[in-house]
C-alpha cells in the first residue's frame, strides 16, 4: 500500500452497482481512521492502517461515493498535540474526507489498550483468561463513546446516515439515538459475538449497557448467524427482551439483527494479476523463493491468529517429510498491531523465537525455511504473495470473518491455489470447501499443509470454483447495500409500531370520546397489562394506586369495568373482591358481578385436568425454575423463571405431549408469555366480552391486554371500540401503548383527578 492513502470522499467511482438508497451521505464511525496521521514533516501527510475493517469499509465507501458520497469519523492513531490539532482536521477532511477524533493520552491507555484491547477483545475471541476488567477502563470507554457521539452529532448534515463499526463504539448508537431520535443508524460487529456464557463474564451493568448500546441502531449487523444469534440470546438473558425472527421491539422501535458476512472487493482482487505494480512486485519475488512451493501466512501479529500453531505445524511437517526439506517455503507476514498491550509483546517473542529454532534447526545455506517479515505490506506486494502462494494457510484460533483467506481465493484468477483455514474462522461458513481444520491440533495442521501441497490442479480448481462463485456474488458492494436496505426496512417498520402507538392526539379523542359516553364499558386483562409480569404469580398484587384507580374507573355513573385474566377465581375474588368491579376467571370460565357470587359457565373435567397437571408436574421437575399452577378448570405450566433457551425446547416438548394426551378431549392448549395452559375449549376471553355486550347498549367501549388470550376480546369489541395493545407486539388491537404504567396513565386520564371522581 501506497504510504498515502486513496482520498476516501472525492475519487470517482467505477462499475459500482445501484446503491439501494441515493439519499444522503453515509457517515462512517470506527475508533480507527483508515489512516494514521503522521506529523513529522511540514504538513500533516497520512499513512494507510491495516486490518479487516479498513478494508471492508473502505472497499464499500469507494462504491458509495456516486451516492451520496460517504465521510468517516474516528481517531487518527497518533497524539496530535493540541497546538497541532487545528490542521490536522483541515488536511484530514481536505485530504481524506474525514473529521478526526482525538484522544488524549490517558484515554488511549484507558479505552484503546483497556477496555477495548484487555477487555472486549480477548472476551469476544473467547480468551476469557486474558480478560482484564477495571472499572477505570470502563469509565474511559463511556467517556470516549461520548466524545464520538459529540463529533458525530457535530459533523451530521441533514439526511445524513450513520454506520458504527466494532467493539469500541458498542454504546455509541443508543447514545446517538437519545440525542437524534430520527437518525438512520446501522451497527456492524467485525468480530465474533460469543455465547453468553462468555459474555456473562462481563459485570451485569456492563453487559446491558453493550447490548442497549448496539441496539440504538435500526440494523444490528454481525459476520455469521450464530454471531447473531448469540447476541440476540444475551440481550434476551440479560434485559429480559424478547426478540422473533431477528427482530428485537423495545423503546417503541425495531432494530434488526441479522448476519451480513463481509466481503472483499473481488473484481479489483482478481484483476490485481494484470496491474503493472503487482507484475513488478511478483517479478522481484522470483529470486528469493526459486521454483520452491510456497505457503503464505498473513496476519496482524495477533494471539487470536494461532501464529504460533502454525509454526509448530509446518515444523512438524518438515520432521515427518524430509522429503519437503529444501523444496518449500513457509512465508510469514506478521504486521504490527496493539504493541504496547502485554500479550501482543509476549506473542511477538514466542513466535520470533519459535522462527529462529525452525530455520537454524531446518534451513541451511541454501534454503530458508522460513521467510518472516514483522511488517505490513501495501496491495501490490500482498498481492503478489497472493499470487505466488501455492498454499494459504489461515488458522486463527477465533476470527470474526477473516478476509486474508477471502482475499486469496479472489486474487486466484486461474482457480488454481490451495486454502488451508480453520473452521473457528467466521469465513468457515462460505468457505467449506477449503482444507479445513482444528487451529488448535498442530498435527491436524500438518496434515493439512501436507494435504493441500499434494493436492491436485484439477481439484484446486473444483474446489475453487464454487468459492469463488460465492466471493463474486457477495462481494463488499453487497454487503454494505444489504445492511442499508436493512435499515431502511427496520425504520420502516419503526414507523408503522409508532403510527399505531396510542399518540397525544388519539389520547384526548379517546377523553373526549369518554367524557361524552353515557354508558361505559372498560375490560381489562390484569398480569402484563396493568402490573408488570413478576417472576411468580403470587408477587404481582396489585398496589394501592391501582385499587385507587380501579375504584373511581367503576364509581363513575354508567360505567361498567371488568377484569378479563387467565387467574383464578379465589386470587381475584381477594385482590378485587371489595371493589365495584366484575371479576373473570380462568379466560372466561368463571364470571361474578360487582358485589356477587361466582357463576360457573364452564364445567370442570377434574379427572382431565388432573392428567394434563400430572404431566406438567413432570416437566417442572426436569425445569428447574418451573411449577404448575392448578386452577379451578384449567391448569398453567409457568416457566418464566427458568433458562429461556432450556425452557422454550421443553415448552414445545410439552405442547407435543399434551396434544397427544388430550386427542378428542374438550380442553385446548394455550401458549402464552412463557406460560403453557390447558383450559376447557370455547372458554376464551371472547365470550366474556360477548356475555357484557350483550347486557346493555354501552355508547363506549375501551379494551386493554397484551397477549394472545386478549386477541380473542379485541376480535369480540363492536367498531368503534377502542381497544389497546400493551407492549409492542403485533395485534389486532387499534393501538398499542408502551408497557403497564403507559396503560395506567392512560386510565388515569380516563378516571380524572381523585376529586373529580366524587364529583
Ligand atoms: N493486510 C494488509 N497488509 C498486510 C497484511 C494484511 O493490508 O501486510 C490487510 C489484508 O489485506 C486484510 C486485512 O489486512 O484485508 C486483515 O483483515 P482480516 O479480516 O484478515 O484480519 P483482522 O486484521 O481484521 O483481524
Ligand atoms: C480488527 C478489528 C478492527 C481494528 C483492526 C486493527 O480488524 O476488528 O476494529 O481496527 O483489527 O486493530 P487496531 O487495534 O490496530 O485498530
Amino acid at each position: 500500500m501506497p504510504p498515502t492513502s486513496s482520498p476516501i470522499a472525492p475519487a470517482p467511482d467505477t462499475g459500482a452497482k445501484d446503491p439501494p438508497r441515493p439519499h444522503g451521505r453515509l457517515l462512517v464511525v470506527s475508533n480507527r481512521l483508515p489512516f494514521a496521521v503522521d506529523l513529522s514533516g511540514p504538513e500533516p501527510r497520512f499513512r494507510r492502517t491495516v486490518g479487516g475493517l479498513v478494508s471492508g469499509v473502505e472497499g464499500y465507501l469507494r462504491s458509495r461515493i456516486a451516492a451520496g458520497g460517504g465521510g468517516w469519523v474516528g481517531w487518527p492513531g497518533t497524539d496530535v498535540a493540541e497546538a497541532d490539532r487545528p490542521r490536522v482536521v483541515e488536511a484530514a477532511r481536505r485530504d481524506q474526507g474525514a473529521t478526526p477524533v482525538f484522544l488524549e493520552a490517558a484515554e488511549v491507555e484507558g479505552f484503546y489498550e483497556g477496555f477495548c484491547n484487555r477487555a472486549l477483545w480477548p472476551l469476544l475471541h473467547y480468551f476469557p483468561s486474558l480478560v482484564r476488567l477495571e472499572e477505570a477502563d470502563w469509565a474511559a470507554y463511556v467517556r470516549v463513546n461520548e466524545r464520538f457521539r459529540d463529533v458525530v452529532l457535530d459533523a451530521l448534515e441533514p439526511g445524513d446516515t450513520v454506520w458504527v463499526h466494532d467493539y469500541h463504539l458498542m454504546l455509541l448508537p443508543a447514545m446517538l439515538r437519545a440525542a437524534r431520535p430520527d437518525l438512520p443508524i446501522a451497527f456492524f460487529l467485525h468480530v465474533p459475538f460469543p455465547a453468553f456464557e462468555v459474555f456473562r463474564i462481563l459485570p451485569d451493568a456492563w453487559s446491558r449497557a453493550l447490548l442497549h448500546g448496539v441496539l440504538g441502531a435500526d440494523v444490528a449487523g454481525f459476520h455469521t448467524l450464530d454471531y447473531a444469534r448469540h447476541f440476540l440470546r444475551s440481550a434476551e438473558r440479560l434485559s429480559g427482551l424478547e426478540a422473533r425472527e431477528g427482530e428485537v421491539r423495545h423503546a417503541g422501535r425495531v432494530t434488526r439483527v441479522d448476519a451480513f458476512p463481509i466481503g472483499v472487493d473481488f473484481a479489483a482482487l482478481a484483476g490485481a494479476a494484470a496491474r503493472p505494480d503487482v507484475v513488478a512486485a511478483r517479478a522481484a519475488l522470483d529470486a528469493p523463493l526459486g521454483d520452491r512451493r510456497v505457503v503464505l501466512s498473513v496476519d496482524r501479529l495477533d494471539y487470536t491468529k494461532g501464529i504460533l500453531q502454525r509454526l509448530l505445524a509446518f515444523e512438524r511437517v518438515l520432521e515427518r517429510s524430509p522429503a519437503w526439506h529444501g523444496r518449500v517455503t513457509l512465508v510469514v507476514v506478521a504486521v504490527p498491531s496493539r504493541e504496547r498491550v502485554d500479550s501482543y509483546r509476549r506473542m511477538r517473542r514466542e513466535v520470533e523465537e519459535a522462527v529462529g529454532r525452525v530455520n537454524g534447526r531446518f534451513g541451511s545455506v541454501a534454503w530458508v525455511p522460513i521467510v518472516y517479515q514483522f511488517r505490513a505490506l501495501g496491495f501490490a506486494d500482498l498481492a503478489a504473495l497472493y499470487l505466488r502462494a501455492d498454499v494459504a494457510l489461515v488458522t486463527p484460533l477465533r476470527d470474526g470473518m477473516n478476509l486474508v483467506a477471502k482475499e486469496y481465493l479472489a486474487a486466484r484468477a486461474d482457480d488454481s491455489g490451495v486454502l488451508v483455514l480453520s473452521d473457528t474462522a467466521g469465513a468457515a461458513r462460505e468457505l467449506g470447501e477449503a482444507v479445513l481444520v482444528n487451529p488448535y491440533h498442530v498435527e491436524g495442521i500438518a496434515e493439512g499443509i501436507e494435504r493441500a501441497l499434494e493436492l491436485p490442479l484439477e481439484a484446486q480448481r473444483a474446489r475453487n470454483r464454487s468459492m469463488r462463485a460465492r466471493l463474486r456474488r457477495y462481494d463488499v458492494v453487497r454487503w454494505g447495500d444489504e445492511q442499508l436496505e436493512r435499515l431502511d426496512r427496520a425504520r420502516a417498520a419503526s414507523r408503522s409500531l409508532a403510527e399505531r402507538h396510542l399518540g397525544a392526539g388519539d389520547r384526548a379523542r379517546l377523553l373526549a370520546a369518554y367524557r361524552a359516553a353515557r354508558r361505559r364499558l372498560v375490560l381489562l386483562d390484569y398480569d402484563g397489562t396493568l402490573v408488570p409480569f413478576a417472576g411468580h404469580p403470587a408477587a404481582a398484587p396489585p398496589d394501592a394506586g391501582l385499587r385507587a384507580l380501579l375504584a373511581r374507573l367503576a364509581g363513575a355513573d354508567g360505567t361498567d369495568v371488568v377484569l378479563v385474566s387467565g387467574r383464578d377465581a379465589a386470587t381475584l375474588e381477594t385482590w378485587f373482591g371489595a371493589l365495584p368491579v366484575a371479576l373473570v376467571a380462568e379466560h372466561g370460565a368463571l364470571h361474578r358481578d360487582p358485589g356477587g357470587g361466582w357463576e360457573r359457565l364452564q364445567p370442570a373435567d377434574s379427572a382431565a385436568r388432573d392428567r394434563v397437571a400430572d404431566l406438567m408436574e413432570v416437566f417442572a421437575d426436569r425445569l428447574p425454575g418451573s411449577f404448575v399452577e392448578r386452577k379451578e378448570v384449567s391448569v398453567a405450566w409457568h416457566w418464566r423463571r427458568a433458562d429461556p433457551e432450556i425452557g422454550a425446547a421443553r415448552e414445545a416438548e410439552l405442547v407435543e405431549a399434551l396434544h397427544a394426551l388430550l386427542r378428542g378431549a374438550p380442553l385446548e392448549v394455550l401458549r402464552g408469555k412463557r406460560v403453557v395452559e390447558v383450559r376447557g375449549a370455547g372458554a376464551h376471553k371472547g365470550g366474556a366480552a360477548r356475555r357484557w355486550l350483550g347486557r346493555a347498549t354501552y355508547d363506549l367501549v375501551v379494551a386493554a391486554g397484551d397477549d394472545a388470550t386478549d386477541e380473542d376480546l379485541f376480535a369480540a369489541l363492536p367498531p368503534g371500540a377502542w381497544s389497546l395493545r400493551v407492549g409492542l407486539g403485533e395485534s389486532r388491537a387499534g393501538f398499542n401503548v408502551d408497557d403497564p404504567a403507559d396503560l395506567r396513565q392512560v386510565l388515569e386520564l380516563l378516571a380524572g383527578p381523585p376529586a373529580d371522581a366524587d364529583a
